[in-house]
C-alpha cells in the first residue's frame, strides 16, 4: 500500500482508549506502513466526544478529523458509541451549514486487534483529505475572521 509523499496535512484523530487506540498501536507494532498526517488525541470513549470538538478543530485549521472507537456493542461503557454515532452523524450532516465540506470528517469503528483495518482506514481518509484543497485558516479568511473575534 502506498504512503502519501509530499506535504502533510493536519488531520486530528480522536481515538477511544480501549479499541481504536489499541488498533493504531497494533498497526505500529506490526509495522504496517501508514501516512504520518494524523495527530492522535486519546479519549476514554467516543461517547466523550462533543461534536464541538470536531467543528472547533476544523475551524481552527485542521484539514480533517477522524473519530474512531469500539465496534457497536463492544463499547467498554456499554452505550457510549451508540450515543456517539447519533451525535457524530448529526455533526456530519450539519458541517455544510457552517461552510465545511463534510468529506473532511469521518467516524468509524476499529478494534484493538484490527491493526490492518486501522492502516486501511487511516490511509483512505488521508487520501480523501489530500484530494481536497487545504482548509482556509481563520486568520487568512476575511469571512471567517469574525468567528475568531467571537472567541
Ligand atoms: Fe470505545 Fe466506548 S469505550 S467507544
Amino acid at each position: 500500500m502506498s504512503v502519501l509523499i509530499g506535504k502533510e496535512r493536519r488531520i486530528i484523530g480522536f481515538l477511544c482508549n480501549w479499541c481504536s487506540y489499541g488498533g493504531a498501536d497494533t498497526a505500529g507494532v506490526g509495522r504496517f506502513t501508514q501516512p504520518t498526517d494524523l495527530r492522535i488525541i486519546r479519549v476514554p470513549c467516543t461517547g466523550r466526544i462533543n461534536p464541538l470538538f470536531v467543528i472547533k478543530s476544523l475551524l481552527g485549521g485542521a484539514d480533517g478529523v477522524l473519530v474512531s472507537g469500539c465496534h457497536p456493542r463492544d463499547c467498554h461503557y456499554a452505550e457510549g458509541n451508540f450515543y456517539a454515532r447519533r451525535r457524530l452523524e448529526m455533526c456530519k450532516q450539519l458541517l455544510p451549514a457552517v461552510g465545511i465540506d463534510s468529506r473532511r470528517f469521518e467516524y468509524t469503528w476499529v478494534s484493538a486487534s484490527e491493526g490492518q483495518r486501522w492502516q486501511q482506514v487511516v490511509t483512505a481518509f488521508t487520501e480523501q483529505i489530500h484530494a481536497l484543497p487545504p482548509i482556509p485558516r481563520i486568520a487568512e479568511s476575511p469571512d471567517l475572521g469574525v468567528l475568531e473575534q467571537c472567541g
